[in-house]
């Protein structure tokens, strides 16, 4: 839907998409709220879907809820045990938790609110087709190659985009767990404020580009996008990140690794780059990678990076590994 509305002698193009919004951190989490309130603002149908507790680190896991009821509080005990696997906020019912990891939420939303909810219920028929999935921002960076198998955000729009449905993974430099009802505000310096307009503002301009395609982004495709530290917790004035296109794996990209310390005998999460990861074999080699967008520590910029959910090795690599096992076929 597009439609115009004019004042003074200004026509300003409204265009209405309907987004399902989903993240790791929980559905009560500060920057999901804020996300959810500015793209609402911009004129979009949205559905919040999330999980009623933290699933960061849950990657594309697909876990539903066993029982009709919560055995356990949800994040910030904002929904207790024994109220229903799913629910929505009682004044929105575009607001969902879900007792399920982000991936699942998605799922959820899809064959649970939009169908049998949203569209049986009262004329409510906006959300015939979803035009793109929102995952976050999340309460913390997701760089390289290997937040792909760690990342709930990630694992969210990955789930999205395997569906078919264009997804943005977006991840913030604000790590704090907080909750909306402690954090939300209109504070233009609030890192989630600053995030959910950054936000607002990629989704539009994809919509706007879109025109009368059919789709936002070619099928299987879907955009990692890093914010660095904003407002508040900038220590340069940083309010307006500037965007650099990037690619998700190159120089500087790393993965968890293990480190083992000795005098304790325990270990600990490191992470650790891995030239592996410096490898180019698809796409733009000649794009930096997010990796090193995110860790200038002297710049003020968000990375884009897309990816793509075919994980087939490119016809030449495909090649060598078939000759090395030439005598099993
Ligand atoms: C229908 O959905 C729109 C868009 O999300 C929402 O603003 C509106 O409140 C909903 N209407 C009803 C009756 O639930
Ligand atoms: C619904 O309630 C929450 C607090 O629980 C409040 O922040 C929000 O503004 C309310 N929304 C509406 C549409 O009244
Ligand atoms: C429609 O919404 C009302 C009020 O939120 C709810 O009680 C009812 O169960 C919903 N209908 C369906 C089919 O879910
Ligand atoms: C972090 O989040 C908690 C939980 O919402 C909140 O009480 C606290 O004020 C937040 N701290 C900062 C520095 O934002
Ligand atoms: C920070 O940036 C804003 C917007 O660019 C500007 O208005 C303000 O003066 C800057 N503040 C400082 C301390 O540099
Ligand atoms: C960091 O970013 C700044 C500003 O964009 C740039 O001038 C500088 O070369 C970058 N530093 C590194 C190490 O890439």
């Amino acid at each position: 839907m597009r439609f115009l509305i004019a004042f003074n002698l200004l026509i300003v193009s409204v265009i209405c998409k309907n987004i399902l919004l989903t993240n790791d951190d929980g559905f009560a989490a500060t920057n999901i709220r804020a996300a959810y309130r500015e793209l609402k603002k911009a004129g979009h149908n949205v559905l919040l879907v999330a999980s009623v507790s933290q699933r960061s680190g849950w990657a594309g896991k697909f876990d539903i809820p066993s029982t009709k009821d919560l055995p356990t509080d949800g994040e910030f005990d904002y929904v207790t045990k024994g109220s229903p696997s799913w629910g929505h906020e009682a004044n929105d019912s575009n607001i969902w938790y879900f007792n399920g990891t982000p991936a699942s939420c998605v799922a959820f939303g899809l064959k649970y609110v939009i169908p049998e909810f949203l569209s049986k219920n009262s004329s409510n028929t906006s959300f015939d087709k979803v035009d793109l999935v929102v995952s976050g921002p999340n309460e913390g960076t997701n760089l390289s190659p290997g937040y792909f198998t760690i990342s709930g955000t990630i694992g969210a729009a990955v789930a999205a985009t395997y569906r078919g449905l264009p997804a943005i993974a977006f991840s913030g430099s604000n790590s704090n767990n907080s909750f909306f009802k402690d954090s939300l505000n209109e504070d233009p310096s609030a890192p989630s404020n600053i995030y959910a307009k950054k936000v607002t503002e990629i989704v539009n301009t994809l919509f706007e580009q879109q025109g009368t395609a059919d789709r936002v982004l070619p099928v299987g495709t879907g955009l990692n996008i890093n914010f660095p530290p904003v407002g508040s917790q900038s220590t340069k004035n940083c309010t307006d990140p500037k965007w650099v296109f990037s690619r998700i794996a190159g120089a500087s990209s790393f993965g968890p690794d293990i480190k083992y310390d000795k005098s304790s005998g325990m270990v600990e999460e490191t992470d650790t780059v891995f030239n592996a990861l410096n490898i180019c074999y698809n796409g733009d080699c000649s794009l930096p990678s997010e990796a090193s967008i995110l860790g200038n520590t002297t710049s003020c910029q968000s990375s884009i990076s897309p990816f793509s959910v075919d994980f087939g090795a490119n016809l030449h690599l495909t090649g060598q590994i078939k000759y090395a096992l030439s005598k099993v076929f």
